[in-house]
């Protein structure tokens, strides 16, 4: 665990109410929207790398997914996730706190459905942290299954809560993944913020059968 960033964000978390973060949606509509051309059944797994305190969460719980997998660094926004929920609702998911770029927990998950990752992947800046998401994302994602991942585009911003961010496109997020995974459809997306807008690229991929 880098207990440096996960006080960073839990600090973060801890200052602010979740609807004051800078990347609060009260309905991530653009997340919904690749979700919904997976072609998987409710009972699959769906992880949420980096949930953060994301309402992507309530969208699968009030939607009927039965096995949502909530990972981030910080327990302190898991909390708080949990709490906006509820206790029943919050009973229906496994909450895993963990560090994508040294994974403990994450990496013993296998026949994962759907893989999404909303503005995470874009703060790991060094070779070894993305081979090591990349690592995990092999081992846990089934074949088939698909991966959903937002980053801010290259128009987009290049720091977020004082970190420095890698910006991309799809087909920098293509190369990433490499020939083992489909790109199926991308989108810039431009998110608003009360400062001002924020563009980000989204990308559905699906790992291939062979
Ligand atoms: C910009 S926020 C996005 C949160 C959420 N995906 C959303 O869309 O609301 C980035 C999230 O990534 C988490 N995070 C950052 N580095 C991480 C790491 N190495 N492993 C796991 N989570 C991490 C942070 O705690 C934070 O919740």
């Amino acid at each position: 665990m880098n207990h440096s960033m996960k006080q960073h964000w839990n600090e973060i978390y801890a200052a602010l109410d979740v609807d004051e973060l800078t990347w609060y949606e009260e309905i991530p509509e653009p997340s919904i929207k690749l979700l919904s051309k997976c072609n998987i059944n409710k009972d699959e797994t769906v992880l949420d790398i980096g949930a953060g305190a994301s309402t992507f969460i309530d969208h699968l719980v009030n939607n009927g997914f039965k096995n949502i997998i909530a990972v981030d660094i910080s327990d302190v926004a898991l909390d708080k996730l949990k709490e906006r929920l509820g206790k029943e609702r919050a009973s229906l998911i496994r909450w895993i706190v963990d560090d994508i770029t040294q994974p403990v927990h994450i990496q013993d998950l296998r026949n994962v459905a759907v893989w999404h990752d909303r503005a995470v992947l874009h703060f790991l800046l060094g070779e070894d942290e993305q081979r090591t998401y990349l690592t995990t994302l092999k081992k846990v994602v089934r074949k088939g299954g698909y991966v959903i991942i937002s980053a801010f585009s290259l128009k987009g911003a290049k720091k977020c809560t004082g970190l420095d961010v890698k910006n991309y496109d799809q087909d920098m997020l293509a190369k990433f993944l490499g020939d083992d995974f489909n790109l199926l459809e991308y989108f810039d997306h431009k998110f608003y913020m009360p400062s001002g807008e924020r563009p980000y690229i989204y990308t559905l991929f699906q790992r291939k059968y062979g």
